[in-house]
């Protein structure tokens, strides 16, 4: 099960960082980066999303790149933490594109198939049931849809561990690993990429695949 901070205070750490957490210095430096390179990925290799979501969404601001791109999307996003959902629907009050609401990457409030693109960055180590999470992803995804992961890669200098690692506990699996989860979550690994933002990150791009067309009778 988990391992170091119980959730309730991993949620606590977030909760207290949320009022702060878009003028932390990590949005330029970390995450300000990351959101790019998942939507650049996922540009590369779907069509325009109409629905969209962020597992593990803070704030919102992954989502709210995503809007200034693709300005006909609707935008949801999930997280445990109550506080980050509070700024989050404080910022986007009245917005009807976007949409908020707290719940776990395990056991996500949403219906099947119901987006073209998911996403979710610099969360997935926090994630007590990772393969859980994944298959979740996979399951509000629609056939064709992509989900577009991100996170912080293992090893990286131990001197930038405090700065970049928030939020107690961190289950960090080897690229590899990762890539079995997706797979065994019926997902094709379309790209898998490493990049630096200011601690190394891996990025995995997967499809889930288009429904097998119902076969017709021979009568
Ligand atoms: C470092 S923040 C990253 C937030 C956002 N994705 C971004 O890129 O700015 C990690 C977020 O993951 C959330 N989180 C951690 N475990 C989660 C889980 N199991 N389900 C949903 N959200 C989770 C935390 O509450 C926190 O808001």
């Amino acid at each position: 099960m988990m391992r170091g901070m119980s959730p309730k205070r991993r949620e606590g750490h977030f909760d207290r960082w949320a009022p702060r957490y878009d003028r932390s210095i990590h949005q330029k430096l970390v995450f300000g980066p990351v959101h790019e390179a998942v939507l650049g990925a996922f540009e590369a290799f779907g069509a325009v999303p109409g629905d969209i979501l962020d597992i593990g969404c803070g704030t919102g601001r992954l989502l709210e790149a995503a809007g200034r791109r693709w300005t006909g999307a609707r935008l949801i996003g999930i997280d445990a933490s109550e506080g980050m959902i509070a700024e989050a629907r404080h910022k986007h009050d009245g917005e009807v594109r976007f949409s908020f609401e707290r719940g776990d990457s395990s056991r996500l409030p949403l219906e099947d198939a119901s987006f073209d693109a998911v996403f979710s960055t610099v969360s997935f180590h926090h994630w007590g049931d990772q393969s859980g999470g994944i298959r979740e992803a996979a399951r509000v995804l629609r056939p064709g849809g992509l989900f577009v992961l991100a996170d912080i890669r293992m090893p990286f200098l131990s001197i930038l561990r405090p700065l970049v690692i928030r939020g107690g506990r961190s289950n960090f699996l080897p690229p590899r690993a990762v890539r079995q989860l997706i797979e065994e979550a019926s997902l094709s690994v379309e790209a898998e990429r490493r990049f630096w933002s200011f601690s190394s990150f891996q990025l995995f791009v997967a499809r889930k695949p288009d429904a097998p067309e119902p076969s017709k009778g021979t009568a």
